[in-house]
């Protein structure tokens, strides 16, 4: 009898523990507002591959070295392919999905964040080593998730 009082205590703190926990896990969701950390603008997903400059994605110079880099990841690449500048170029990314939820991931750089349908991401990085540099999808999109990548290279 008194096992059983001591389980269903047990069983009810337990589910108070959970209960408590998904109600923070969704009041810190929307208090992040579910969106990536970057200035965001809006798009119609669906118009992507349609809506300029986003329809041809690239690089556009902007000032002595620094670049805006238009870029779409989709699954499961992204656009453009590859992208060339040289040493100590800044490069201004702006990034969206047509389809679902993606990520962009620059690794030895403090670039990572989330691409959402509908929205363009912005991050800017200096690249002040010559090198390769991989442009990585951090999110799982689907089957082709791990080969989902591109690369800059810095000369
Ligand atoms: Cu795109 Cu993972």
């Amino acid at each position: 009898m008194h096992l059983h009082r001591y389980e269903k205590i047990w069983l009810m703190l337990g589910a108070g523990g959970l209960a408590l926990f998904i109600v923070l896990l969704c009041v810190n969701a929307f208090a992040m507002g579910m969106a990536p950390p970057s200035n965001m603008e809006m798009i119609d997903p669906e118009k992507v591959m349609e809506t300029p400059p986003f329809d041809k994605p690239g690089l556009k110079q902007v000032g002595d070295k620094e670049y805006d880099a238009y870029m779409t990841a989709f699954a499961f690449g992204f656009s453009p392919t590859k992208m060339e500048v040289p040493a100590g170029s800044t490069i201004n990314f702006h990034v969206t999905s047509p389809d679902v939820v993606h990520g962009f991931q620059i690794p030895e750089t403090n670039i990572n964040f989330m691409v959402l349908p509908g929205h363009i991401s912005s991050a800017t990085h200096t690249f002040d080593k010559p090198g390769e540099y991989l442009i990585l999808c951090n999110e799982y999109c689907g089957a082709g998730h791990q080969v989902m990548a591109t690369t800059i290279i810095v000369k």
